[in-house]
């Protein structure tokens, strides 16, 4: 094989991937259809995943500006950024719309000596979060049968400034790992 016709090839093969490679970048477009967006996410935001929040009968409002900070934030999770990073408006609110219309679940994967404690601890959060974990606001979470790992690390990540919210920074500030566990433990047991 002569020089030139081994580089052509090279260069073929070079313009290939990287049509192959915008190809799998740009796969969530406009066009693409809600329904096959929607199983995208619900691989990771199923009822089972205890590393992912499940999104069944969250708020939505909530759910939209949640989803327009990953979308709009590269770095904040590397994973799921590649499945928000093209949705358009209109297809993140028709996502938002679909999740909080789901019947909501119960996890209780929480510690449950610790429910008692969370319970009592839970006094300061009935104002916004709900008597029951169920939030009167569509703007925020409910928290009620949420997974308790991931309530958790929420609720170091406000204390400790990697979750920027100003007012949930200044309700955990001076709480303890243990005293976030029994939170997170007894809004996981909650029935929505
Ligand atoms: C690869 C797994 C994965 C996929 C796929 C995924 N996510 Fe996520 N998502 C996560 C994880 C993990 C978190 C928690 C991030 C954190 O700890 O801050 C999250 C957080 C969220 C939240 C915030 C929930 C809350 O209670 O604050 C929303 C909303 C969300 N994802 C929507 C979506 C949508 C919409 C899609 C599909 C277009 C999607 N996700 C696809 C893993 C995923
Ligand atoms: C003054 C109102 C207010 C009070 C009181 C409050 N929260 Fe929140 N909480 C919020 C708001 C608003 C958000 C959404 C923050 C955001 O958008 O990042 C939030 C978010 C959260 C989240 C993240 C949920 C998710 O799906 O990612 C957890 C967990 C949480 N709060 C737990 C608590 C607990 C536990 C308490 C009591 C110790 C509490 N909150 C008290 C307003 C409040």
């Amino acid at each position: 094989m002569n020089k030139f016709i081994s580089m052509r090839i090279l260069l073929t093969g070079f313009s290939l991937l990287s049509l192959m490679s915008l190809s799998a970048t740009s796969s969530f477009s406009s066009e693409s259809n809600i329904e096959t967006l929607i199983e995208s996410c619900a691989v990771c935001h199923n009822a089972a995943g205890p590393v992912s929040p499940n999104l069944a009968g969250q708020k939505r409002d909530y759910m939209i500006e949640r989803i327009n900070i990953f979308r709009d934030k590269p770095d904040l999770n590397v994973s799921m950024f590649p499945f928000v990073q093209n949705l358009s408006d209109s297809e993140i609110e028709a996502i938002a719309e679909h999740f909080s219309s789901l019947e909501s679940v119960t996890s209780a994967n929480g510690d449950a000596e610790k429910v008692k404690r969370g319970e009592q601890a839970s006094a300061y959060c009935l104002s916004c979060h709900g008597v029951k974990g169920k939030s009167a606001n569509s703007e925020w979470p409910n928290l009620a049968g949420q997974n308790s790992s991931y309530l958790y690390q929420q609720l170091k990540a406000f204390r400790d400034g990697t979750r920027d919210n100003l007012m949930m920074k200044t309700i955990v500030k001076d709480y303890d790992d243990e005293y976030l566990k029994a939170l997170a433990s007894y809004y996981s047991q909650l029935k929505p």
